[in-house]
């Protein structure tokens, strides 16, 4: 099946919102337990980036499991950085330690690189790939660790469609919409290997973690 891109930030207050309310307990958790398995972390991190932090759940899990790091997470979307915020009020044991950041990727320079970088459900949403890898690249130095997880492209429209119902049948409508849109602008294990070779990144892997994601992690040599 070809891939059909998406809008690339999930800007609407309606769509934030009911983002930040799914519960995304199984696959956020399988995240951060793949992450420690496949980027162990042995001292000091340095400061982590998450790529498109949203409302930030990925954030404050990575801020758990590495409770001496700092991070910056960056997201395109206001709407849905509201509802980060929102959270890290609640919790002050990252205030100071974890800083939400309002920008695209793709304009994202800050004057220094980070020892950790992560992402989830990101690199689907960017029109063009190169983007996305032109920014590991910039944002990481020999040494950075990265873990990427994202969706796999299904083969047909029915298989998202059933993986949508498997997976979230009490979600609302508009999260059930996105899920499905966001399996039909993903890619395939294929597709990012050959990313990564014009991006110049060879030395990462590529596997499939579930029925419906992949992985690429690494250290950047
Ligand atoms: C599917 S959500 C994933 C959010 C979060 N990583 C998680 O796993 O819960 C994708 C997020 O990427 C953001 N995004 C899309 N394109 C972006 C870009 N070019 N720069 C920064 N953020 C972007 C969207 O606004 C959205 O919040």
């Amino acid at each position: 099946m070809k891939r059909i891109p998406e809008p690339e930030l999930m800007d609407d207050p309606e769509q934030a919102l009911a983002y930040g309310r799914a519960d995304f307990e199984e696959p956020h958790s399988s995240f951060i337990k793949l992450l420690k398995e496949h980027c162990p972390l042995p001292g000091r991190t340095g400061t982590v980036l998450d790529l498109g932090c949203g409302t930030g759940d990925i954030t404050f899990r990575v801020g758990r499991a590495f409770s001496d790091s700092a991070i910056d997470a960056i997201d395109g979307s206001a709407a849905m950085l509201f509802h980060a915020n929102e959270e890290l009020i609640k919790k002050p044991e990252f205030l100071g330690r974890i800083q939400f950041i309002h920008g695209k990727i793709q304009e994202f320079a800050p004057e220094k690189f980070y020892g950790l970088i992560v992402s989830n459900s990101l690199l689907h949403h960017i029109p063009d790939p190169a983007d996305f890898w032109s920014a590991v690249k910039r944002l990481s130095a020999p040494g950075t660790r990265v873990f990427i997880m994202d969706l796999i492209r299904p083969g047909t429209a029915e298989e998202a469609w059933r993986l949508v119902e498997t997976y979230s049948p009490d979600e609302p409508d508009i999260l059930k919409r996105d899920f499905y849109n966001s399996l039909l602008a993903a890619f395939e294990i294929d597709e990012v290997k050959k990313q990564l070779i014009e991006a110049g990144l060879c030395g990462f892997k590529v596997t499939r973690a579930s029925d419906r994601h992949l992985i690429v992690y690494g250290i950047r040599d």
